[in-house]
């Protein structure tokens, strides 16, 4: 049955391959990206290869939360135009390297990586129904959580930031998930596996990596398929190619609840 599938960081990289995926799969793709000219180009090349293919793109750049909520507004407005719901949300753009800090004072690399995921599945909880799932791209890198750092007051290398980025969005996911686990939607954490070959993996290791289908692959199985209907608030390793155990603190609920507590300030 086609599927209306919201996919963040659609313009390179995993996410690229996933909306192919998606499509070739028959699905319509709400395509985000952060840059007009790329979006247009990657709409004129998925509909060249997928003449059937049904799309639709939405721009913001989520290091900036007003323009998160105003994605999140135009998502909103098009499901209720079409008497629709969003069958799937994957929150997969992320950032590995510093920008510049956001005109809140926060670390981009949190804003993109965890903190504006976490506003876009809250905003879009209303037309995410029951059966509906969110798929959050997590990382085998992973460690403790500087809360100081999460609201901007400590700074961090890149590899720090992002791994605990990516700890932050493994924690709200298991805390949301099984928030969430008897009324749905279902929200999972996915590492898609370390080091294929995207740009933020050419640039932040100076490698071709690995091939970007196996990420793709491992998205829309868990947007989709049977493999996943109990996953809510679990962590999915494609490095192991199974459900695991993520990063310790991320089984600790008060811990969890913590981080939590501290993203609601941060949006508050
Ligand atoms: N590659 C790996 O081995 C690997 C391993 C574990 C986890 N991951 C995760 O997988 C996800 C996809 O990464 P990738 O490897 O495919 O990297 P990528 O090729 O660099 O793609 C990242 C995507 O996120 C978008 N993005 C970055 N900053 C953004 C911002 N401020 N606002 C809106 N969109 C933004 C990019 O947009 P532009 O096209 O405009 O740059 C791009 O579409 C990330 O969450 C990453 O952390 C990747």
């Amino acid at each position: 049955m086609n599927k209306t599938i919201l996919l963040t960081g659609a313009t390179d990289g995993i996410g690229l391959e996933t909306a192919k995926m998606l499509l070739a799969q028959g699905h319509t793709v709400l395509l985000h990206g952060r840059s007009q000219a790329k979006l247009n180009a990657l709409q004129v090349a998925l509909t060249e290869q997928y003449p059937n293919a049904s799309t639709h793109t939405y721009i913001a750049d989520l290091s900036d939360m007003s323009q998160v909520q105003t994605l999140a507004k135009n998502v909103l407005a098009d499901m209720a135009e079409n008497n629709n719901q969003l069958d799937v949300l994957i929150n997969n753009a992320g950032v590995y390297q510093l920008v510049d800090a956001t005109i809140d004072g926060l670390d981009a690399r949190f804003v993109v990586n965890t903190i504006a995921p976490y506003l876009l599945t809250k905003l879009l909880l209303p037309v995410l129904g029951h059966d509906s799932r969110v798929v959050n791209v997590s990382s085998a890198a992973q460690s403790s959580v500087n809360l100081n750092a999460l609201i901007g007051n400590t700074e961090l290398s890149d590899s720090a930031a992002y791994a605990q980025s990516k700890l932050a969005i493994t924690m709200w996911s298991r805390h949301l998930g099984l928030e969430l686990k008897d009324i749905g939607p279902l929200v999972v954490s996915v590492n898609p596996k370390s080091l294929l070959g995207s740009k933020m993996v050419k640039d932040a290791y100076g490698i071709d990596g690995g091939d970007l289908k196996i990420g793709a692959d491992i998205f829309c199985r868990a947007a989709l398929s049977d493999e996943f209907k109990d996953a809510a608030g679990l962590y999915f390793d494609n490095d192991t190619g199974r459900f695991a155990p993520p990063h310790v603190d991320a089984l600790d609920n008060a811990k969890n609840q913590q981080l939590v507590d501290t993203l609601d300030s941060i949006l508050a």
